[in-house]
Protein backbone atom coordinates (compact mmCIF):
# COMPACT_ATOMS: atom_id res chain seq x y z
CA UNK A 1 0.00 0.00 0.00
CA UNK A 2 1.70 3.19 -1.20
CA UNK A 3 2.45 5.67 1.93
CA UNK A 4 2.30 9.52 2.34
CA UNK A 5 4.97 10.80 0.98
CA UNK A 6 5.11 14.15 3.66
CA UNK A 7 3.77 11.71 7.13
CA UNK A 8 4.70 7.97 5.98
CA UNK A 9 0.64 6.93 6.82
CA UNK A 10 -1.45 5.19 4.72
CA UNK A 11 -1.70 7.79 1.27
CA UNK A 12 -5.11 8.19 -0.62
CA UNK A 13 -4.38 9.92 -3.33
CA UNK A 14 -2.06 10.38 -5.98
CA UNK A 15 -1.48 12.98 -7.43
CA UNK A 16 0.08 12.42 -11.44
CA UNK A 17 1.27 16.09 -12.03
CA UNK A 18 3.32 16.24 -9.07
CA UNK A 19 4.46 12.44 -8.27
CA UNK A 20 3.15 12.37 -5.00
CA UNK A 21 1.32 9.72 -2.55
CA UNK A 22 -0.75 11.65 0.05
CA UNK A 23 -2.83 10.89 2.50
CA UNK A 24 -6.08 12.95 3.42
CA UNK A 25 -4.60 15.37 5.66
CA UNK A 26 -1.78 16.42 3.30
CA UNK A 27 -3.63 16.65 0.35
CA UNK A 28 -5.67 19.18 1.75
CA UNK A 29 -2.54 20.65 3.13
CA UNK A 30 -0.88 20.64 -0.73
CA UNK A 31 -4.52 21.93 -2.55
CA UNK A 32 -5.09 24.80 -0.08
CA UNK A 33 -1.06 25.77 0.13
CA UNK A 34 -1.46 25.79 -3.75
CA UNK A 35 -4.43 28.03 -3.53
CA UNK A 36 -2.98 30.37 -1.42
CA UNK A 37 0.57 30.23 -3.45
CA UNK A 38 -1.73 31.38 -6.68
CA UNK A 39 -3.51 34.29 -4.72
CA UNK A 40 -0.09 35.51 -3.50
CA UNK A 41 1.91 35.03 -7.04
CA UNK A 42 -0.96 37.03 -9.05
CA UNK A 43 -1.73 38.92 -6.27
CA UNK A 44 -5.30 38.23 -6.25
CA UNK A 45 -6.34 39.05 -2.60
CA UNK A 46 -5.32 42.00 -0.23
CA UNK A 47 -5.70 42.19 2.68
CA UNK A 48 -9.00 43.60 3.79
CA UNK A 49 -10.37 42.93 0.37
CA UNK A 50 -14.09 42.53 -0.10
CA UNK A 51 -14.07 39.41 -2.15
CA UNK A 52 -17.61 38.43 -3.70
CA UNK A 53 -17.72 34.68 -4.88
CA UNK A 54 -19.96 33.52 -7.84
CA UNK A 55 -21.10 30.67 -6.43
CA UNK A 56 -22.89 28.11 -8.88
CA UNK A 57 -23.74 24.98 -7.17
CA UNK A 58 -21.01 23.27 -8.99
CA UNK A 59 -17.94 21.51 -7.87
CA UNK A 60 -14.99 23.97 -8.68
CA UNK A 61 -17.24 27.22 -7.01
CA UNK A 62 -17.99 25.04 -3.96
CA UNK A 63 -14.72 23.95 -3.27
CA UNK A 64 -13.01 27.45 -3.96
CA UNK A 65 -16.17 29.09 -1.37
CA UNK A 66 -14.84 26.41 1.04
CA UNK A 67 -11.19 26.94 0.75
CA UNK A 68 -11.28 30.82 0.99
CA UNK A 69 -13.61 30.51 3.92
CA UNK A 70 -10.28 28.66 5.34
CA UNK A 71 -7.82 31.36 4.35
CA UNK A 72 -9.70 34.42 4.52
CA UNK A 73 -8.45 35.28 8.43
CA UNK A 74 -4.59 34.66 7.30
CA UNK A 75 -5.03 36.83 4.72
CA UNK A 76 -7.63 38.73 6.46
CA UNK A 77 -10.67 39.90 3.76
CA UNK A 78 -14.11 39.37 3.70
CA UNK A 79 -15.78 36.91 1.79
CA UNK A 80 -19.67 36.81 0.26
CA UNK A 81 -21.33 34.59 -2.15
CA UNK A 82 -23.52 35.33 -5.01
CA UNK A 83 -25.98 32.84 -6.38
CA UNK A 84 -28.29 33.54 -9.79
CA UNK A 85 -30.71 31.57 -10.21
CA UNK A 86 -30.81 31.33 -13.95
CA UNK A 87 -34.37 29.93 -14.30
CA UNK A 88 -33.19 25.96 -16.07
CA UNK A 89 -36.13 23.99 -14.20
CA UNK A 90 -35.62 21.87 -11.74
CA UNK A 91 -31.05 22.34 -12.41
CA UNK A 92 -31.09 25.42 -11.07
CA UNK A 93 -33.28 24.98 -8.00
CA UNK A 94 -30.73 22.17 -7.05
CA UNK A 95 -27.99 24.46 -7.34
CA UNK A 96 -29.72 27.22 -5.76
CA UNK A 97 -30.19 24.81 -2.32
CA UNK A 98 -26.65 23.43 -2.70
CA UNK A 99 -25.66 27.60 -2.53
CA UNK A 100 -27.78 28.11 0.36
CA UNK A 101 -26.02 25.05 2.41
CA UNK A 102 -22.84 25.90 1.70
CA UNK A 103 -23.38 29.79 2.97
CA UNK A 104 -24.55 27.89 5.93
CA UNK A 105 -20.90 25.69 5.96
CA UNK A 106 -18.91 28.47 5.45
CA UNK A 107 -20.22 30.89 7.79
CA UNK A 108 -20.35 33.91 4.31
CA UNK A 109 -23.31 35.58 3.42
CA UNK A 110 -25.08 34.64 0.53
CA UNK A 111 -26.96 37.09 -2.16
CA UNK A 112 -29.50 34.72 -4.86
CA UNK A 113 -30.38 36.84 -7.47
CA UNK A 114 -33.58 35.39 -9.16
CA UNK A 115 -33.39 36.01 -12.85
CA UNK A 116 -37.28 34.76 -13.10
CA UNK A 117 -37.65 37.33 -10.48
CA UNK A 118 -35.75 40.37 -12.31
CA UNK A 119 -36.75 39.55 -15.99
CA UNK A 120 -40.19 37.66 -15.79
CA UNK A 121 -37.69 34.69 -18.31
CA UNK A 122 -34.97 32.30 -17.83
CA UNK A 123 -31.73 31.39 -19.76
CA UNK A 124 -34.20 29.19 -21.85
CA UNK A 125 -36.97 31.49 -23.08
CA UNK A 126 -33.74 34.15 -23.49
CA UNK A 127 -32.32 32.16 -25.74
CA UNK A 128 -34.71 31.22 -27.65
CA UNK A 129 -36.16 34.59 -28.32
CA UNK A 130 -32.48 35.87 -29.10
CA UNK A 131 -31.90 32.79 -31.40
CA UNK A 132 -28.72 32.96 -29.69
CA UNK A 133 -26.66 29.98 -28.00
CA UNK A 134 -27.91 29.29 -24.51
CA UNK A 135 -24.53 29.24 -22.94
CA UNK A 136 -23.81 32.51 -24.51
CA UNK A 137 -26.72 33.96 -23.40
CA UNK A 138 -26.18 32.74 -19.79
CA UNK A 139 -22.82 34.40 -19.99
CA UNK A 140 -23.77 37.80 -20.70
CA UNK A 141 -26.21 37.68 -18.16
CA UNK A 142 -23.85 36.12 -15.42
CA UNK A 143 -21.80 38.61 -16.19
CA UNK A 144 -23.89 41.22 -16.06
CA UNK A 145 -25.19 40.57 -12.59
CA UNK A 146 -22.32 39.56 -10.91
CA UNK A 147 -20.41 42.80 -11.48
CA UNK A 148 -23.74 44.90 -10.98
CA UNK A 149 -23.96 43.05 -7.90
CA UNK A 150 -19.77 43.63 -7.04
CA UNK A 151 -20.53 47.24 -7.45
CA UNK A 152 -22.99 47.49 -5.01
CA UNK A 153 -21.19 45.62 -2.76
CA UNK A 154 -18.60 47.96 -3.51
CA UNK A 155 -16.63 44.38 -3.46
CA UNK A 156 -12.84 44.93 -4.47
CA UNK A 157 -13.00 41.40 -6.79
CA UNK A 158 -14.95 38.92 -8.08
CA UNK A 159 -13.66 35.43 -7.69
CA UNK A 160 -14.63 32.76 -10.11
CA UNK A 161 -14.02 28.66 -9.84
CA UNK A 162 -12.34 28.90 -13.21
CA UNK A 163 -10.19 26.15 -12.65
CA UNK A 164 -6.41 25.01 -14.26
CA UNK A 165 -8.06 23.06 -17.25
CA UNK A 166 -11.04 25.34 -18.03
CA UNK A 167 -8.34 28.25 -18.04
CA UNK A 168 -5.79 26.24 -20.21
CA UNK A 169 -8.60 25.33 -22.84
CA UNK A 170 -10.26 28.52 -23.43
CA UNK A 171 -6.27 30.15 -24.00
CA UNK A 172 -5.33 26.83 -26.19
CA UNK A 173 -9.20 27.93 -28.03
CA UNK A 174 -7.91 31.67 -28.56
CA UNK A 175 -4.45 30.44 -29.91
CA UNK A 176 -6.33 28.00 -32.62
CA UNK A 177 -8.53 30.59 -34.02
CA UNK A 178 -5.71 33.62 -33.54
CA UNK A 179 -8.02 35.54 -31.64
CA UNK A 180 -4.47 36.67 -29.91
CA UNK A 181 -5.51 40.00 -27.99
CA UNK A 182 -8.15 37.76 -26.00
CA UNK A 183 -5.25 35.96 -24.42
CA UNK A 184 -4.85 38.61 -22.07
CA UNK A 185 -8.41 38.74 -20.80
CA UNK A 186 -7.72 35.10 -19.61
CA UNK A 187 -5.15 36.16 -16.92
CA UNK A 188 -5.63 34.92 -13.38
CA UNK A 189 -6.38 38.53 -12.50
CA UNK A 190 -8.16 41.14 -14.94
CA UNK A 191 -8.05 44.82 -13.33
CA UNK A 192 -11.50 46.90 -12.83
CA UNK A 193 -12.36 50.16 -14.28
CA UNK A 194 -13.66 52.72 -11.82
CA UNK A 195 -16.39 52.36 -10.03
CA UNK A 196 -18.42 50.62 -12.33
CA UNK A 197 -16.05 47.44 -13.68
CA UNK A 198 -15.17 45.31 -10.82
CA UNK A 199 -11.43 43.31 -10.92
CA UNK A 200 -11.95 39.20 -11.38
CA UNK A 201 -9.75 37.10 -10.26
CA UNK A 202 -9.41 33.34 -10.34
CA UNK A 203 -8.34 31.56 -7.26
CA UNK A 204 -8.27 28.30 -8.68
CA UNK A 205 -6.01 29.09 -11.66
CA UNK A 206 -2.87 26.51 -10.82
CA UNK A 207 -5.34 23.98 -9.65
CA UNK A 208 -6.43 20.53 -11.72
CA UNK A 209 -9.66 20.18 -12.49
CA UNK A 210 -9.05 16.71 -11.04
CA UNK A 211 -7.95 17.66 -7.78
CA UNK A 212 -10.83 20.18 -7.09
CA UNK A 213 -13.19 16.39 -7.57
CA UNK A 214 -11.07 14.91 -4.93
CA UNK A 215 -10.82 17.64 -2.62
CA UNK A 216 -14.74 17.54 -2.84
CA UNK A 217 -14.75 14.01 -2.38
CA UNK A 218 -12.13 13.44 0.35
CA UNK A 219 -14.10 16.14 1.96
CA UNK A 220 -17.35 15.21 1.89
CA UNK A 221 -18.47 18.53 0.22
CA UNK A 222 -21.78 19.11 -1.47
CA UNK A 223 -22.44 20.13 -5.08
CA UNK A 224 -24.26 19.26 -8.17
CA UNK A 225 -22.66 16.76 -9.80
CA UNK A 226 -25.16 16.70 -13.32
CA UNK A 227 -24.22 19.30 -15.79
CA UNK A 228 -26.23 21.87 -17.35
CA UNK A 229 -29.03 20.42 -19.54
CA UNK A 230 -28.48 23.52 -21.65
CA UNK A 231 -24.91 21.94 -22.30
CA UNK A 232 -23.79 21.82 -25.98
CA UNK A 233 -21.07 19.20 -25.95
CA UNK A 234 -20.34 19.79 -29.79
CA UNK A 235 -18.51 22.72 -29.20
CA UNK A 236 -14.72 23.16 -30.02
CA UNK A 237 -13.88 24.18 -26.52
CA UNK A 238 -15.70 21.12 -25.13
CA UNK A 239 -13.55 18.63 -27.34
CA UNK A 240 -10.14 20.87 -26.79
CA UNK A 241 -10.32 20.08 -22.99
CA UNK A 242 -11.29 16.57 -23.43
CA UNK A 243 -8.05 16.09 -25.64
CA UNK A 244 -6.01 17.77 -23.01
CA UNK A 245 -7.29 15.76 -20.20
CA UNK A 246 -6.09 12.48 -22.40
CA UNK A 247 -2.74 14.76 -23.14
CA UNK A 248 -2.19 15.00 -19.59
CA UNK A 249 -2.81 11.86 -18.44
CA UNK A 250 -0.10 11.08 -20.67
CA UNK A 251 2.35 13.72 -20.38
CA UNK A 252 2.01 14.13 -16.18
CA UNK A 253 2.31 18.20 -15.51
CA UNK A 254 1.89 19.47 -19.32
CA UNK A 255 -0.88 21.90 -18.17
CA UNK A 256 0.31 23.44 -15.72
CA UNK A 257 3.71 24.24 -17.18
CA UNK A 258 1.68 25.75 -20.03
CA UNK A 259 -0.16 27.87 -17.90
CA UNK A 260 2.47 29.14 -15.95
CA UNK A 261 4.87 29.94 -18.88
CA UNK A 262 1.79 31.47 -20.42
CA UNK A 263 0.99 33.92 -18.25
CA UNK A 264 4.99 34.81 -17.79
CA UNK A 265 4.59 35.94 -21.25
CA UNK A 266 0.92 37.42 -20.97
CA UNK A 267 2.68 40.70 -21.64
CA UNK A 268 3.87 39.83 -25.15
CA UNK A 269 0.77 39.27 -26.61
CA UNK A 270 -1.45 42.07 -28.53
CA UNK A 271 -3.35 43.77 -26.15
CA UNK A 272 -7.21 43.91 -26.60
CA UNK A 273 -7.90 46.45 -28.61
CA UNK A 274 -11.22 47.36 -27.41
CA UNK A 275 -11.73 50.31 -24.90
CA UNK A 276 -14.50 49.82 -22.21
CA UNK A 277 -17.28 52.48 -22.21
CA UNK A 278 -20.13 52.55 -20.17
CA UNK A 279 -23.50 51.61 -21.94
CA UNK A 280 -25.80 54.88 -22.69
CA UNK A 281 -28.31 52.64 -21.38
CA UNK A 282 -27.46 51.81 -17.62
CA UNK A 283 -23.93 53.07 -17.42
CA UNK A 284 -22.45 49.56 -16.80
CA UNK A 285 -19.68 48.28 -18.77
CA UNK A 286 -20.14 47.90 -22.64
CA UNK A 287 -17.14 47.92 -25.83
CA UNK A 288 -20.11 49.38 -27.42
CA UNK A 289 -22.54 51.99 -26.87
CA UNK A 290 -25.11 49.77 -25.40
CA UNK A 291 -24.17 46.91 -23.22
CA UNK A 292 -24.90 43.02 -24.19
CA UNK A 293 -27.48 42.66 -21.20
CA UNK A 294 -29.03 45.61 -22.97
CA UNK A 295 -29.19 44.35 -25.92
CA UNK A 296 -30.18 40.89 -25.49
CA UNK A 297 -33.08 41.97 -22.92
CA UNK A 298 -34.43 44.73 -25.46
CA UNK A 299 -34.14 41.87 -28.16
CA UNK A 300 -35.96 39.22 -26.02
CA UNK A 301 -38.59 41.70 -24.01
CA UNK A 302 -39.21 44.72 -25.82
CA UNK A 303 -36.97 46.70 -23.57
CA UNK A 304 -33.62 47.23 -22.58
CA UNK A 305 -33.34 45.74 -18.75
CA UNK A 306 -29.79 47.25 -17.51
CA UNK A 307 -31.64 49.83 -15.56
CA UNK A 308 -34.56 47.87 -14.06
CA UNK A 309 -31.60 45.30 -12.93
CA UNK A 310 -29.47 47.50 -11.26
CA UNK A 311 -32.26 48.69 -9.67
CA UNK A 312 -33.31 45.32 -8.53
CA UNK A 313 -30.12 44.66 -6.49
CA UNK A 314 -29.53 47.75 -5.75
CA UNK A 315 -32.65 47.08 -3.27
CA UNK A 316 -31.56 43.28 -2.37
CA UNK A 317 -28.21 44.62 -1.43
CA UNK A 318 -29.77 47.78 0.31
CA UNK A 319 -32.34 44.96 2.44
CA UNK A 320 -29.80 42.68 3.35
CA UNK A 321 -27.64 43.12 6.43
CA UNK A 322 -24.35 43.20 4.84
CA UNK A 323 -21.32 45.24 6.52
FE1 LIG B 1 -25.43 28.70 -18.35
FE2 LIG B 1 -26.16 26.22 -18.65
S1 LIG B 1 -25.38 27.17 -16.88
S2 LIG B 1 -26.37 27.76 -20.06
ZN1 LIG C 1 0.36 12.57 5.25
ZN1 LIG D 1 -26.78 48.41 -20.49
Amino acid sequence: MPKCRICGRKAVVYLRHSRLWLCSEHFNEFIENRVMRTIKRYNLIRKGDRVLLGLSGGKDSVVLAHILSKLRESIGFKLYLAHINLGIGEYSEKNAEVAKKISEKTNAPLIILDLRKILGVGIPELALKTRRPPCSVCGVVKRYLLNALAVELKANSIATGHNLDDMATFILKEFLVQNLEQIPKLAPRIEGVKDYLVAKIKPLYETYEEDIKKYAELNNILYVEEKCPLADETTLTWHLKKHLRDLEYRFPGLTIGFIRRLVKNIEKYPKPGDTIRRCSICGMPSSGKICSFCKITEKALGKPMGPHAREYIKEIVDKSIID
